[in-house]
C-alpha cells in the first residue's frame, strides 16, 4: 500500500471505479494528476554491487523489482501501472505487459512447456494466428483440438495447459468458463478475454488460472496501441517476467501510457457499444438478407452474421463502418473472418470450427444506432432472385442463432 493512499485500496471497489483509479493511487501524492510518462531506456546507478543485488533478486525470482529498473528491458513504472490496473479490474494478483497479444501468448506458452510438458489442448475456434501458433508447433507444444466436452478426454499427463477464447473469435462461441476450469483439473485453464472484457466477464472469479488480452483491442479502445497482457497469480507472473527480460517483448512505454488512459473508459465504452450491437443482433434478426446471427448470451459489442449475398460485396459497401479487421475501437469494423482474420487457419478446420464462409464479424462502436444500421442495410445485397439457398452449416451450437422469419 502506498503511505498517500491512506489505505484506500484495500476497500473493494466497483469495476467503474477501479476503471479510473487503479494504477493512480499514488499519483495525489506525487503532486501529480496525470500518470507520467517514463520513456527511459536505462537507469543510472553509482553503486553496481547493489544493481548486482537487485539483477540477481530478479534472475532468481522473477520479482518485480523495488525502486527504479536497471534497464528498461526489466520493467517499466508507465506499464507497471497499466499492469496493475488490469490485473484489479480482472480480479487476479498480477498482470504481465507484453507487445502484442501474440506476444503474450508466447510467453505463456514459453513458461509452461519450458516445465517439460509440451501438450496443449485448445478448443476452437480462437483468433487465426493463435491458431496457427499452436497448430503449426511454432514453439515445440502439440495440441489437441477439441471442444469444451471433450476437454478432459483429451488431457494427457503431459499437457501443461488448456485454451480457450469466450466468446471465441469469430463465431461468438462461449464456453461455461466455470465447468471448463474444473475439467481441467491441476492444468492451468487460459481463457483469452479480448470480446468480453473484464467488464462483462471475470475468468479469475470462474476458476480460470490465466487470462489473456490482445490490450490492442478494447483496453486501447482507440485502434492506436497494440499490446497484450496476462492476469494470473504472483507466481506465474514471476516467470512471465523473466520469460519477457530473456526474450524481449515488451510493452512500449507509451503504449503502457495510452492503455492505462483506455482502461478508464473501458465500461462506459463497452457498455454503450454492446446496448447498439445488441440492437443491431435484434434488427439482423429479422432482415430476409441474414441468413444466421451470432450474439453471445452475455452480451458485447462483437457481433456477426451470415449473410445469403456475397459477404464480399458486404465489405465493398460499407461507408460509414470501416472494412477492416481489429476490434475494440470507438469506430465500427465489420471484416470478413474466411479472407483476413482466420485466412492463416486451414480452410477445413475453418469450416469445421463454424468459420462459413458467409460470416462477416463486426466490431461495434460507438456511433449512433441509426446511422450504423443506414450504412449496413445499404451494403447488404439484396438476395439474388431464387437463391434462397441454405445458410452454411450451423456453428456448432454453441452461438445464439436468430430464427429467419418464416418463408424467408
Ligand atoms: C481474441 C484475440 N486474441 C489474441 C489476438 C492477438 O492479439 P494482437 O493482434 O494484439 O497480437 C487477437 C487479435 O486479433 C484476438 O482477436
Amino acid at each position: 500500500m502506498d503511505a498517500m493512499d491512506h489505505g484506500l485500496s484495500a476497500i473493494p471497489r466497483a469495476l467503474a471505479t477501479e476503471a479510473v483509479h487503479a494504477g493512480r493511487e499514488d499519483l495525489a501524492g506525487l503532486g501529480l494528476h496525470a500518470p507520467p510518462l517514463d520513456l527511459s531506456t536505462t537507469y543510472p546507478s553509482y553503486d553496481a554491487r547493489a544493481e548486482a543485488a537487485r539483477i540477481d533478486e530478479f534472475a532468481t525470482t522473477g520479482a518485480r523489482l523495488d525502486g527504479p529498473p536497471v534497464y528498461a528491458r526489466l520493467d517499466n513504472p508507465t506499464v507497471a501501472r497499466f499492469e496493475d490496473a488490469l490485473a484489479r479490474l480482472e480480479g487476479a494478483e498480477a498482470a504481465v505487459a507484453f507487445a502484442s497479444g501474440m506476444a503474450a501468448l508466447t510467453a505463456v506458452l514459453l513458461a509452461r512447456a519450458s516445465q517439460g510438458l509440451r501438450h496443449v489442448v485448445a478448443v476452437r475456434p480462437l483468433y487465426g494466428c493463435s491458431d496457427h501458433l499452436l497448430d503449426a508447433g511454432l514453439l515445440g507444444t502439440e495440441v489437441t483440438w477439441t471442444d469444451p466436452a471433450g476437454v478432459t478426454d483429451a488431457l494427457r499427463p503431459d499437457t501443461c495447459l488448456v485454451v480457450v477464447e469466450s466468446p471465441a473469435n469469430p463465431t461468438l462461441a462461449e464456453a461455461d468458463i466455470r465447468a471448463l476450469a474444473h475439467s481441467c483439473g491441476s492444468v492451468p485453464l487460459l481463457v483469452d478475454n479480448t470480446f468480453a472484457t473484464p467488464v462483462l466477464q471475470r475468468p479469475v472469479e470462474q476458476g480460470a488460472r490465466i487470462v489473456l488480452h490482445s490490450a490492442t483491442k478494447y483496453l486501447g479502445g482507440h485502434g492506436d496501441v497494440m499490446g497484450g497482457v496476462v492476469a494470473c497469480d504472483e507466481e506465474f507472473a514471476r516467470t512471465l517476467r523473466q520469460i519477457r527480460f530473456a526474450t524481449g517483448g515488451v510493452l512500449h512505454p507509451l503504449a503502457g501510457y495510452l492503455l492505462l488512459r483506455g482502461l478508464s473508459t473501458l465500461p462506459v465504452r463497452v457498455r454503450a457499444a454492446s446496448s447498439t450491437a445488441a440492437e443491431l443482433v435484434r434488427r439482423l434478426a429479422t432482415d430476409p438478407r441474414i441468413a444466421r446471427v451470432h450474439y453471445p448470451r452475455i452480451g458485447g459489442a462483437m457481433i456477426a452474421f451470415e449473410v445469403y449475398g456475397d459477404p464480399h460485396d458486404v465489405i465493398a459497401g460499407v461507408r460509414l463502418i470501416t472494412p477492416a479487421v481489429s476490434l475494440g475501437s470507438v469506430d465500427t469494423l465489420i471484416q470478413h473472418p474466411a479472407s483476413i482474420s482466420h485466412r492463416i487457419v486451414a480452410e477445413g478446420d475453418r469450416r469445421s470450427a463454424g468459420v462459413s464462409d458467409r460470416l462477416l464479424r463486426m466490431s461495434v462502436g460507438l456511433e449512433d444506432v441509426e446511422d450504423l444500421w443506414r450504412d449496413l442495410t445499404q451494403a447488404l445485397s439484396a438476395p439474388p432472385a431464387g437463391s434462397l439457398r441454405a445458410a452454411a452449416p450451423a456453428a456448432s451450437g454453441r452461438p445464439v442463432a436468430m430464427p429467419r422469419p418464416a418463408g424467408r
